[in-house]
């Protein structure tokens, strides 16, 4: 049995770890709704509270459903270990505070999601524990700017929003010399694209309420690390400084995301390349932020660390953020929402949305334009989702045109740009 190879990301994602023959032949994984559970004698409760003894006490520390969630997505992020919390940032906050001490420090990228950015300022760094960006995109400031106070090396790869790149086996090597353990967050890209332990990364974050669950409909957050950082996490981060469990309900629909993960994820990225390639060719847009265009600064390396380009872009416009309203509020299909990886293509505006966290100052030095829109590609008919760009961006360009032009004139019903000469590769 143990010989034969493992079965392939797809197998792994609905079968790992559940016999329907333990559970009355039921397919689906029962839900475990029990906050508590009983124990056969006194003396059996103190040893499971002991650690002596295996078995569930209390869902804040473990559950049957989420045990199961839990070994999923340790198996697809090549993990040895996987813990559940009720949110991508009790995830986040749960691993760093049982990370870090008083007197420590963390090292991170420029770029980090808001509320990330946020609680390492306005949390972390007011128990004690020092903060530094540090642009990981350069390996070589990692290694002049760690030191022995360093424990953790955080970051994103892709960024929210800018979809800057980090070369997760390099940054790790680099940590690693210095003894510090790299935390990355792999929300942007799921298992399916990117394993950042394979590469060298000792634990991986998620906010599950995107790819992972799929459809928009509960708030999640996953751990993958080895069996040892799990356990630590669990009962510090999870049981203790945060209480940031997952509802069973929640974990019975991240395991039947999963099972349609690698179809969505196929459709995203086939999606996101068709709609960057409209942008990259669209005279209203001044700049795309897409690892799949051939111009993308660091397209080789998205080439090498990633398996497709993802689902994820941000791009700038002519006329700056008054030009990105308009674009914004012509939009008819395309929802304007925060949140992403859902079946829904989303736009929205990170300056005053998810990154309002940060000042206008730390938005401007940490590479967040004010007219940057984020665009997280759905799972529609691509034709449609096109079509509602190409009118949003005709509408957004319009009185530029026109200004130009020195007339009054309506603008066009379509742009004349040809997206097939776009450079996706
Ligand atoms: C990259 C990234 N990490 C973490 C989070 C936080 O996740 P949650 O909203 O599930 O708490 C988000 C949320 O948008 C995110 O985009």
């Amino acid at each position: 049995m143990s010989s034969s190879p493992r079965p392939g990301f797809a197998t792994r994602a609905i079968h790992h770890a559940y016999d329907p023959a333990q559970h009355q032949g039921a397919l689906v994984p029962p839900v475990h709704l029990s906050a508590t559970f009983a124990f056969p004698s006194v003396e059996h409760g103190a040893a499971c509270f002991a650690g002596e003894a295996r078995g569930y006490i209390y869902t804040r520390i473990a559950n049957p459903t989420l045990d199961l969630l839990e070994q999923r997505i340790a198996t697809l992020e090549e993990a040895q270990a996987g813990v559940a919390f009720g949110s991508g940032m009790g995830a986040i906050t749960a691993t760093l505070w049982t990370l870090l001490a008083a007197g420590d420090e963390i090292l991170v990228d420029t770029t980090l999601y808001g509320c990330t950015f946020s609680f390492l300022h306005h949390g972390m760094a007011r128990y004690g524990v020092t903060v530094r960006h540090v642009d990981m995109t350069r390996p070589e400031r990692l290694e002049a700017a760690i030191g022995p106070k360093t424990k953790v090396v955080y970051f994103e790869t892709p960024a929210n929003p800018n979809m800057r790149l980090v070369d997760i086996a390099a940054v790790s090597a680099v940590a690693h010399r210095h003894g510090a353990l790299v935390v990355v967050d792999n929300t942007y890209c799921s298992p399916y694209l990117q394993r950042p332990i394979a590469l060298g990364a000792d634990v991986v974050v998620h906010s599950a309420t995107k790819y992972l669950g799929g459809h928009g409909d509960l708030t999640a957050g996953l751990v993958a690390t080895s069996a040892e950082l799990a356990e630590r996490i669990r009962l510090v981060g999870l049981k203790d400084m945060t209480g940031a469990v997952m509802s069973p309900h929640d974990a019975h629909g991240i395991l039947r995301g999963l099972k349609t993960l690698h179809l969505r994820m196929e459709r995203h990225c086939d999606n996101a390349e068709a709609i960057a390639a409209l942008l990259d060719a669209h005279p209203a847009v001044q700049r795309v932020d897409f690892p799949g265009l051939r111009h993308f600064p660091q397209h080789e390396l998205a080439r090498r660390q990633m398996a497709r380009f993802g689902g994820m872009m941000s791009f700038e416009l002519h006329g700056g953020i008054e030009a990105g309203r308009r674009f914004m509020n012509a939009l008819q299909l395309v929802i304007r929402a925060v949140s992403l990886g859902d079946a829904e293509t989303l736009a929205q505006h990170p300056a005053s949305m998810t990154h309002s966290t940060y000042t206008p100052e730390e938005r401007a030095a940490h590479g967040i334009g004010e007219g940057l829109i984020r665009l997280s590609a759905g799972l529609e008919a691509i034709d449609d989702i096109l079509a509602d760009l190409r009118q949003a961006l005709d509408r957004a360009a319009a009185p530029v045109r026109m200004a130009t032009a020195g007339t009054t004139a309506p603008a066009p019903a379509a742009s004349p740009v040809d997206e097939s000469t776009a450079a996706i590769a």
